[in-house]
């Protein structure tokens, strides 16, 4: 039986994906992202908002990302399990759906596992776009995973970074980062060592996976007027810098409901003074006051640049050939004759 036209659903696979990415082009698709989500925090007041569902386990944890703006809803699964690399899986993993408020009929279900790196990145450089300080050419790029080519593209393509100072514990890491971004227009240098990467760098961004309070940077190592861009502290008991730095920085967030949970400011009271993004990009908060000031953006990723991303794939696959339509919906000819069309369907 062939399904019905409201049977379908545009299904964007990983390798879909990748051709939409390499034909928009990477660092385009990251901009056009960024000024999607940028948009989307400009109007944060009329979504729905909640922090993410999180399942726990010794393992790592599973999240489910929802929200809505009202007339669409949109959701995000994902994990983060930071042992998988070393069992030739990836610690991060993503699909996501998109669906019509006023039916609930899903209009989009996409892979957002590349979607997730670009939405990161987007997001971790338009912040960078606020709160960076002026002229900045140079960022240390602290771990060198899935992430980090992203991260360093977006800061290229948004924030004007020429230059990138790359550390991993792993040196294979670093050596898949430097040749990956070999000939995309950034001078790479690699680093033996965390205090060597930050030489210079008016950004640090952090982006490292481990299952623990870890110590990525130590207080000693922030000097004044830098930009940190925390991305890997982004569930409880997994954090990336010491406490002390969070007490000398002006701290900025998405959801700071969800970030209290998850992001570097768990280690802090619960009314610790934070900044949501939000106020900054609509100029309702001050973002970066002087060129001394050291801001931490404690990113953990939420619902509403994911929601972004989903709109943002939905309208950029219309009329091309970058999905297939997936016959997802039941769709019997007499809507409460569900039954019957399982029976023809014999
Ligand atoms: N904030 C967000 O929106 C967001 C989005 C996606 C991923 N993340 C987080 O970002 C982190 C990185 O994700 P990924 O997909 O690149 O993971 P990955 O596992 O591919 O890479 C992580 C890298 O960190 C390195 N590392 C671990 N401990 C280190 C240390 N002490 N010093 C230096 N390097 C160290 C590892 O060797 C590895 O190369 C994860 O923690 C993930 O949960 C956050």
């Amino acid at each position: 039986m062939q399904p019905s036209d409201k049977a379908l659903v545009p299904f964007v696979s990983v390798d879909n994906m990748m051709r939409l990415i390499h034909h928009v082009g990477i660092e385009q698709m990251i901009t056009e992202l960024a000024a999607e989500i940028e948009a989307d925090f400009k109007r944060w007041e009329l979504f729905d908002k909640t922090p993410r569902v999180a399942a726990h386990s010794p393992h790592g944890v599973i999240e489910l990302m929802p929200t809505s703006d009202g007339e669409a809803y949109g959701f995000k699964y994902v994990n983060g399990h930071p042992k998988n690399t070393t069992e030739g899986l990836q610690t991060v993993t993503a699909f996501g759906l998109l669906a019509d408020v006023y039916t609930g009929y899903p209009t989009l279900l996409t892979e957002m596992t590349m979607l997730t790196a670009l939405r990161t990145a987007a997001t971790s450089a338009l912040v960078g776009k606020y709160l960076a300080p002026k002229g900045a050419t140079t960022m240390a790029m602290i771990g060198n995973g899935a992430q980090s080519e992203f991260q360093c593209l977006a800061f290229k393509a948004l924030c004007g970074i020429d230059t990138v100072r790359l550390y991993d514990l792993d040196p294979r890491a670093t050596g898949k980062c430097a040749t990956n971004l070999a000939g995309k227009g950034l001078t790479v240098v690699s680093c033996k060592t965390a205090e060597e990467a930050i030489e210079g760098a008016q950004i640090i961004t952090t982006c490292t996976a481990d299952k623990k309070y870890a110590t990525i940077l130590t207080d000693n190592m922030v000097g004044p007027g830098v930009h940190i861009n925390a991305i890997g502290g982004d569930c409880p008991g997994k954090t990336e810098l010491h406490r002390d730095i969070l007490l000398r920085s002006d701290i900025f967030v998405e959801y700071p409901e969800q970030t209290r949970i998850e992001g570097e400011i768990q280690a802090l009271e619960p009314d610790h003074p934070v900044t949501e993004m939000w106020q900054v990009i609509t100029g309702k908060a001050q973002g970066r006051r002087d060129a001394q000031q050291i801001t931490l953006f404690d990113s953990v990723g939420f619902a509403i640049e994911d929601f972004s991303a989903l709109r943002y794939i939905k309208k950029a696959i219309e009329g091309t050939a970058f999905f297939e339509p997936l016959d997802m919906l039941a769709d019997p000819d007499d809507p409460r004759d569900l039954f019957g069309m399982l029976m023809r369907a014999k």
